[in-house]
């Protein structure tokens, strides 16, 4: 294929010498000296590997580069766009280049025939492909008769190129004049025999999988340093607590706990992350992120809790009541806090719990309960049928099929689910997600 990469720096310059190993690559950039370097064999970033890639890429005949002025589409039959979109003054994307680069691109289609795929591979926020992009090409074309695609880029820098070729996760996103199977074809031509795991999503989510992949990698760095502050106020050696912390594969480095679903309750989360966040205090380490957890949960509840106010319904039912399923521990359960804050707003709830036995909870346990819903026996039901009987809304907190079908038959109950567990085709009218997936 004959492939167009419009920026050469960090991105352009690692894709650009990696496919030109199977295809001939344009490198087209605006700075002069990089297509320069190109032209000489030469990378104009540094990254292990690229070197050998770059000379061996413009000795063979597959790799050149153009200065944008110079550049017209002829022979292309793709075009990939690597421009930076770096940050503005207060953090706003700046997308002078990425425009600046489309209206160019634009130009160049309209002088030509041919009908290149245009795949774009700078970040981007959720919303900027379909606002800001494709309404550039939908202003200069009545029909866009060629291939848009979004396809977010995820190199390290240091590692790019092994990253490149070393079983990569592709994602991509059809945006104009192409459709899932057309976007995971041109794929297949792309990277050849390159193995990688696919994906084709919609565009926000193609757009959003980067912000959330180097937000959740900064959270780390972030929370692994502020966890060693406090460990060397208290002479803990942080190297061995964190092997054995990343030696746990099963909760602490696994997908456990990282399912967006309810506010996360229970006696030893919440009051371990107060009694971390109060030593941090007493010792005057700075642990903004720590601190910051229980505020950021409460907001969780507070949302469901808007939500649900928000329906204007009365008539409020519990499908579980324990902080989590399988358990009748209710110390700290988000949901008697949920329940706590839906009474004070004179709704009436009602709360069916197999696990409830009021009998046979004690001490702590039954002291919570108590204390945040102090007529908890008379909010009590003893059946589905009963719970489904008073509800305008259930709030399902635990997951059962039995209920979720019941209440997709009764179209009148709206049930709101908050274990992120029911499937795109559980939703509908009256079955919603109190989660905000
Ligand atoms: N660097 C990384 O590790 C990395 C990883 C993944 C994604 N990204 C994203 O990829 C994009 C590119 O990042 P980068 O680090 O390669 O940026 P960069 O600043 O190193 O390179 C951008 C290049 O685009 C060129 N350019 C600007 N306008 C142009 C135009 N109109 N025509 C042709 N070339 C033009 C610039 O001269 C520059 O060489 C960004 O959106 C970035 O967020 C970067």
């Amino acid at each position: 294929m004959n492939i167009t990469v419009m920026g050469l720096g960090y991105v352009g310059s690692v894709i650009s010498a990696c496919l030109s190993k199977t295809h001939h690559i344009t490198g087209v950039d605006i700075a002069k000296n990089k297509v320069d370097l190109i032209n000489a064999g030469k990378s104009a970033v540094v990254e292990p590997e690229i070197d050998d890639l770059i000379r061996d890429g413009h000795m063979e005949g597959r790799l050149k580069g153009i200065y944008d002025r110079d550049y017209r589409i002829d022979s292309t039959d793709v075009i990939i766009v690597c421009v930076g979109t770096p940050s503005c003054l207060f953090g706003e994307v700046d997308l002078s280049s990425l425009i600046h680069v489309t209206e160019f691109i634009i130009t160049l289609l309209k002088e030509t025939e041919k009908k290149p795929a245009v795949i774009y591979r700078s970040t981007v926020l959720p919303g900027t492909m379909k606002e800001v992009v494709l309404s550039l090409y939908n202003k200069s074309f009545s029909e866009i008769d060629f291939p848009i695609i979004y396809h977010p880029e995820f190199l390290r820098e240091s590692s790019a190129i092994k990253d490149f070729f070393e079983n990569p996760q592709v994602v991509v996103a059809p945006v104009a004049g192409i459709d899932a199977d057309g976007a995971e074809n041109l794929t297949k031509k792309i990277y050849k025999d390159i193995v990688y795991r696919f994906y084709c999503v919609n565009i926000k989510t193609a757009e959003m999988i980067k912000y959330l992949n180097n937000t959740f990698h900064a959270l780390k760095v972030a929370f692994a340093n502020e966890i060693a502050r406090i460990c060397s106020s208290e002479d803990i050696d942080t190297h061995s607590l964190f092997r054995i912390f990343m030696d746990d594969d099963k909760l602490n480095i696994s997908r456990a706990y990282l399912a967006p679903g309810f506010a996360y309750g229970g006696s030893c989360l919440t009051k371990d992350v107060k009694a971390l966040t109060l030593l941090a205090q007493q010792q005057h380490v700075d642990m903004p992120i720590v601190s910051h957890i229980e505020r950021s949960n409460d907001v969780h509840i507070h949302c469901a809790f808007q939500e649900i106010l928000e329906s204007g319904l009365n008539r409020i039912g519990f499908y579980g009541l324990s902080f989590k399923a399988d358990t009748d521990d209710f110390r700290e359960s988000a949901y008697v806090k949920l329940i706590e804050n839906l009474l004070g707003k004179g709704k009436e709830i009602r709360i069916f719990d197999e696990l409830i036995n009021l009998n046979t909870i004690m001490g702590k346990n039954q002291e919570y309960l108590v204390e945040h819903i102090p007529h908890i026996s008379k909010l009590l039901v003893g059946s589905m049928d009963e719970l489904i009987g008073h509800s305008d809304l259930i709030v399902l907190c635990h997951y059962n099929r039995k209920i979720i079908d019941r209440c997709k038959d009764e179209n009148s109950i709206i049930l709101m689910d908050t274990t992120g567990k029911l499937g795109m085709e559980d939703l509908s009218q009256n079955i919603r997600s109190l989660i905000f997936a």
